[in-house]
């Protein structure tokens, strides 16, 4: 089993400090990197979450040697208050998001995540549940398709776009990813050598709406700072500017205060130093915040 470095890993564990001891929630536990970078740091306890049921095996078998500290979940971490309740959990010591979604996940086959390879118009996160990315195509009108792409993809073609894929759907074209990534070629006018592929926008505004990512991300940061004792922390890492603008907003009202006083940690995010992204290239886009709750 190949599997990748975390992103961030060292400036993440920092951040948790985890030295502190405790219940640390891994929300997106994925193949559980953090996760074992933390427990190999201190942390007590993980409880870690993911809406993909296919990646807890492997997050599994990574964290053997510490199952007794580790309880993996198959849930959302917008159902985190669900998922503490169940278990007869109020406070917790410490709570990492590491958004988005993962290489395992791009590279697996027949998931849909990846245009260079042809795989099913899939694209969910969690395949018990939800419409996949064929059946939410099936009946969009080009416009609604035009402001998806230009919203979550900010795509300044996404009106072209939208149009071909409307298009070739209605013509029966579109099977695959990789049909749907030579559709994208074809409509964009040609940009010479451009440093990334002309789908990469497209595909993650499909990403993020088949699987709603930025819905409730700011509630579950409330519910997050809810459930932190004092003193301790809450890192994030996020991969593109619309949900960083999420994570940053929040985190600052959250900091201005009511009854639930955050400090934040990072007033410009932390972001991977050159020898990270020539190893990890998609470490390129992330940035990780990190706030404490204070009272
Ligand atoms: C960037 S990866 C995490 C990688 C992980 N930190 C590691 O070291 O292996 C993001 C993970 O979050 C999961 N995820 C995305 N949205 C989620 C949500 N709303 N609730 C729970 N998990 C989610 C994805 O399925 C994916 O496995």
């Amino acid at each position: 089993m190949i599997l990748h470095e975390p992103v961030l890993r060292v400036e993440t564990v920092e951040q948790l400090a985890p030295a502190g001891r405790g219940l640390i929630v891994d929300c997106t536990v994925g193949t559980g990197g953090h996760t074992a970078a933390l427990l190999e740091a201190g942390a007590t306890r993980v409880l870690g979450l993911d809406r993909d049921a296919e990646v807890l095996p492997l997050a599994r078998e990574r964290l053997a040697v510490w199952k007794d500290r580790v309880e993996l979940v198959h849930a959302d971490y917008r159902h985190l208050d669900a998922v503490l309740e169940r278990r007869g959990i109020d406070q917790i010591d410490g709570a990492l998001a590491d958004l988005g979604h993962s290489s395992v996940q791009l590279d697996a086959e027949g998931r849909g995540f990846s245009f260079r390879r042809p795989d099913p118009l899939d694209m969910r996160m969690d395949r018990s549940q939800g419409q996949t990315l064929i059946e939410l195509l099936d009946d969009v009108t080009p416009t609604t398709l035009a402001d998806v792409i230009f919203e979550y993809g900010e795509e300044r073609h996404s009106r072209r776009i939208a149009r071909a894929i409307v298009a070739a759907r209605d013509r029966s074209d579109l099977s695959t990813t990789a049909d749907l990534a030579a559709v994208i070629r074809r409509s964009v006018p040609y940009r010479g050598h451009s440093r990334i592929h002309p789908a990469t926008r497209t595909f993650q505004a499909l990403r993020i709406w088949v699987n709603h990512e930025l819905d409730g991300l700011d509630e579950f940061l409330r519910t997050v700072a809810r459930r932190l004792k004092t003193g301790t922390r809450l890192a994030v890492i996020s991969f593109h500017s619309l949900e960083d603008r999420i994570v940053k907003y929040t985190l600052r009202e959250l900091e201005r205060g009511g009854e639930l006083a955050m400090r934040v940690l990072t007033r410009k995010p932390i972001r991977p130093g050159r020898d990270e992204v020539v190893r990890n290239p998609r470490a390129r886009s992330a940035k990780l915040r990190a706030a404490e709750r204070v009272s």
